[in-house]
C-alpha cells in the first residue's frame, strides 16, 4: 500500500477532524500518501480528491464539522456508482481507503471491500448506535450539548411551573436518550426501544407537580412512537398539573468543538486505522473495547444490533424520583 483515501459520509459528528489529522499524521510517518476525498461517497463516484499533508491537518483539532464536507449518497447503493467509484481510485492510484461514519457508511465500505478495495472503517455518528464499538466519534460532545441545552430549559421550565418534552436525535436508538435521562435527572425518558403509553406519560408528568416539583423533563428519543409533537397533543388535553412544552434540540446536537474525550478518541481511531492498515487487517472497523481499540470484522459490524444497556436503562427510571 502506498497511497490511502480518506472521507467523512454520512451525517456528521464532532471528532471527525481529529480524525482526518490523526490519520492523514499517522500515513504521512509511515511514508504513505493519503488523499483527502471530499462529500463522501459521492466526492469517490465524482473523483473529488484533494492530497493533504500534515499542513492541511493543521489547527482543525478543536473544529466541529468535517473539513471533508460529508454527503448521504444515493448513487452509491447502486452497482454503477459503486463500479465508477472504484474506477476513480484506481485513477488516482489510491489503494486502501479509511470511511468515518456510521451505520450506512460501513454498508458503503463493506461494498468495496466485496470488489476487492482494502478499507478500513471507524464509527462516527452521534447516535452510538454500531455494533462492535463501546463509543463513536461524536456521542460525548453531543450528550454536552443536550446537557447544556437541558440544564437551561430546566431553568425557564421551573421558573413557569412547565414540564418539558425535550427530543434528542438517535435514530432508532434510544441511547442518547437515556444517557441524558440519567445526567440531567429527568423525570421520564422515551425510546425506541421500550413502548410506554400516552397515559402513563402524562400520570408520570402529573406525579411529578403533585409531589411540588416546579417543573418535569420528559427527554424523548426521536425514533418514540408517538413523535414528539402528536405525543404531546395528546398529553395536553389531558389534565396534567403543569402546562407544557416542547423542544426538539435537533441537528445543534451535532455541531460544536469536539470535547476533550471525542478528540482523544477520534485520534486513537484515527492512528489505529491506520496501524490495521499497514498490519495487514483490512475491511475491519476500529472499536472500542473497555479501553482497547479492536479490529471489528466490518461484516459482524453491519449484521447485528447493538443493544441499549439495561442498566442504564433501570438507573434512568430509578434516579427519577
Ligand atoms: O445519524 C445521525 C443523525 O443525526 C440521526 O440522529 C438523525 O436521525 C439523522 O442523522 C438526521 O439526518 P439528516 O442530517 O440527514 O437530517
Amino acid at each position: 500500500i502506498h497511497t490511502i483515501g480518506v472521507m467523512t459520509s454520512g451525517g456528521d459528528a464532532p471528532g471527525m477532524n481529529p480524525c482526518i489529522r490523526a490519520v492523514v499524521r499517522t500515513a504521512l510517518v509511515n511514508d504513505l500518501r493519503v488523499i483527502g476525498v471530499e462529500d463522501g461517497f459521492e466526492g469517490l463516484i465524482h473523483g473529488r480528491f484533494r492530497a493533504l499533508g500534515a499542513r492541511d491537518v493543521g489547527g482543525i483539532l478543536q473544529r466541529g464539522g468535517t473539513i471533508l464536507q460529508t454527503a448521504r449518497s444515493t448513487d452509491f447503493r447502486e452497482p454503477r456508482g459503486q463500479r465508477e467509484a472504484i474506477r476513480q481510485m484506481s485513477n488516482a492510484e489510491i489503494d486502501a481507503l479509511v470511511v468515518i461514519g456510521g451505520d450506512g457508511s460501513l454498508n458503503g465500505a463493506i461494498k468495496l471491500a466485496e470488489q476487492g478495495v482494502p478499507v478500513i472503517g471507524i464509527p462516527g455518528s452521534i447516535d452510538n448506535d454500531i455494533y462492535g464499538t463501546d463509543m463513536c466519534i461524536g456521542v460525548d460532545t453531543a450528550l454536552n450539548t443536550i446537557v447544556d441545552a437541558i440544564d437551561k430549559l430546566r431553568d425557564t421550565a421551573s421558573s413557569h411551573n412547565r414540564a418539558f418534552l425535550v427530543e434528542t436525535m438517535g435514530r432508532e436508538s434510544g441511547y442518547l436518550a437515556v444517557q441524558a435521562g440519567i445526567i440531567v435527572g429527568a423525570e421520564m425518558v422515551l425510546i425506541p426501544e421500550e413502548s410506554v403509553s400516552v397515559e402513563e406519560v402524562a400520570k408520570t408528568i402529573e406525579r411529578a407537580y403533585l409531589r411540588g416539583k416546579t417543573h418535569a423533563i420528559v427527554v424523548v428519543a426521536e425514533g418514540f412512537t408517538p413523535h414528539t409533537n402528536e405525543l404531546a397533543e395528546k398529553i395536553n388535553a389531558l389534565d396534567i398539573g403543569f402546562t407544557m412544552r416542547v423542544t426538539i434540540l435537533g441537528h445543534i446536537q451535532r455541531g460544536g468543538k469536539p470535547s476533550a474525550f471525542d478528540r482523544l478518541l477520534a485520534s486513537r481511531f484515527g492512528y489505529h486505522a491506520v496501524q490495521f492498515l499497514l498490519n495487514g487487517q483490512t475491511n475491519v472497523m476500529v472499536g472500542l473495547d473497555g479501553r482497547d481499540m479492536v479490529p471489528v470484522p466490518l461484516q459482524t459490524v453491519v449484521s447485528k444490533r447493538k443493544t441499549l444497556s439495561v442498566e442504564h436503562m433501570q438507573m434512568a427510571k430509578t434516579l427519577a424520583q
